[in-house]
Parts: C-alpha cells; structure tokens; sequence
C-alpha cells in the first residue's frame, strides 16, 4: 500500500510539472502575436469561423494548446512553423497576452429547438447517452477554469467548436488528458454537436 501511494504521488507530482504555471508578460507576448493576427485577429477575435477565437480564453489553456501545438501533439497543418521556435515563456507571454483581451460576443441563431437542445446538453448532459453536463467544467457561464486548465467556450465560433468536436470523437484531436473530451464528443451525434456550438457561441 505505501509503495502504491508513493508511485501514485511520484505520477502526481509528474502531472504537476507537466502542468506548471508560469508568469506570462502580456507585452512581450503582444510582440510575438503579430504573426498570428492573419489567422486569429489583432486582438485574437479570427475573421472566419475555422480559426478559433483566443480572446479572453484562458492562459493555462492557451499556453498548453501553444506547447502541444509546438510538440506535436496537437496536429495544426495551418501553423506549421508558426509556434516551432516558441519556448515555454513565449507561449506564456502570448497566452497571457491574448487572454486579457475581451472575448467575442456571438449572437446564436434564435431557433428554439436548437436553443433548447443545447441549453439541456450544456447545462445537465443527457443521461441516457452517458453525456456529463458541460457547464461542470466549462462553467454555467463557459468561461472556463484557469486553474484546472478548462478552456472557455463562450462566443467560440461555432464551426471551429464542431469541427474540434469530430476531431475528438474521431480521435485526431488527442491532447486532452485522460482523453475526456474524446469519451464526451464519441457519445454525441451531429446534431448535439451543433446544437451545444450554437448554445455557446450565444452564451456569456
Ligand atoms: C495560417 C493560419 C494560422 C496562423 C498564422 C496561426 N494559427 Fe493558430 N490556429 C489555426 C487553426 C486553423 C487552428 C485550429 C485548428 C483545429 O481546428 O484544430 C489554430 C489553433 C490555435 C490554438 C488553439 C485554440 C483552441 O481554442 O484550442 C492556439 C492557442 C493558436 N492557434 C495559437 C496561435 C498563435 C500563438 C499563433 C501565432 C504565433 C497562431 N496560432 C498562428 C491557424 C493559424
Ligand atoms: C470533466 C470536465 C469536462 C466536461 C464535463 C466537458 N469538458 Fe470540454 N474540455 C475539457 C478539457 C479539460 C478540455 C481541454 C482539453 C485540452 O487540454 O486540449 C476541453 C475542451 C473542450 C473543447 C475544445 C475547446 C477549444 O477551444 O478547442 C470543446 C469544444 C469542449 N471541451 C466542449 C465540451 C462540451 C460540448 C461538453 C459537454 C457535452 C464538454 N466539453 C464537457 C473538460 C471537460
């Protein structure tokens, strides 16, 4: 038994180092955000509905996609050599830059159904398919939890949360630990998928 909980906290302080904080400078980060305006805007609200709006996203979450981008382990054909040379504090510095500023504010399309279905799935799950409730992580408001490292959703654009959906469900997106996501997005249909993107591009 000691000899379990003394591996079970080597893994745990692993994980803590994995996942150290750093101080990110929102004015260095500034600097080495100009290349990423193309894609994801000035002040990192993108002009199309394929690139992610970063914006008031949290900084934990930002540096680690950031890092993951860098390594591998998230693929990004579309920044290929954007983040290569980037070293852990860059990607702080841009995170804690792009994080400060205001998140966009999305206007969902009104149709009840679509409104109701995404309202139900984000704020209780649904029982029957095994889905959780989003809001648990994403918060009720779906700005996430810097300290935990979960993403906020709020005025996400819809097309990129339904794309980073099936990417999860089919597995091409693999970088989120103990897979919660993949298990979350393989149990929702198409139509879920939609309807919650749709609910948090509304929500704020
Ligand atoms: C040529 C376009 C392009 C450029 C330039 C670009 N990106 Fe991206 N970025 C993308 C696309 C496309 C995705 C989403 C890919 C996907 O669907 O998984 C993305 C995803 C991201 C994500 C993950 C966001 C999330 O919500 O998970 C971060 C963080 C990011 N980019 C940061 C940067 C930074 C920092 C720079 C500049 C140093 C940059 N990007 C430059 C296209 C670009
Ligand atoms: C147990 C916690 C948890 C629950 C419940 C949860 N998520 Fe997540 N979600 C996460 C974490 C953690 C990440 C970040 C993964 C990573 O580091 O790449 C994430 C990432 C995401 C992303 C990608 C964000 C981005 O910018 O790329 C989307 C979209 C998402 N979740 C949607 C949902 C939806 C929809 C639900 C409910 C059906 C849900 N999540 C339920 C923890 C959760």
């Amino acid at each position: 038994m000691r000899k379990l909980l003394a591996s079970l906290a080597m893994t745990l302080s692993a994980i803590g180092v994995a996942h150290a904080q750093m101080e990110g400078d929102p004015a260095a980060g500034r600097e080495k955000a100009q290349t990423c305006a193309a894609c994801h805007g000035q002040q990192g609200i993108s002009p199309s509905g394929t690139f992610p709006n970063l914006a008031g996203q949290q900084a934990s979450y930002l540096a680690k996609q950031i890092m993951d981008i860098r390594d591998g382990e998230r693929n990004v054909p579309q920044m290929a050599g954007q983040v290569d040379d980037f070293s852990d504090q860059d990607a702080w510095d841009v995170a804690a830059f792009f994080s400060q500023q205001d998140p966009n504010l999305g206007q969902a399309n009104p149709d009840e159904e679509l409104v109701e279905h995404g309202r139900e799935l984000y704020r209780a799950g649904d029982m029957a398919k095994g889905i959780p409730a989003c809001a648990a992580c994403h918060t009720p408001t779906g700005e996430g939890i810097g300290t935990a490292v979960y993403p906020a959703l709020s005025g996400q654009h819809r097309e990129y949360v339904v794309s980073t959906l099936q990417a999860f469900a089919s597995g091409e997106r693999s970088n989120d630990p103990n897979a919660i996501m993949q298990d979350i997005a393989a149990k929702m249909s198409d139509t879920d998928m939609e309807a919650v993107a749709n609910y948090v591009f509304g929500l704020h």
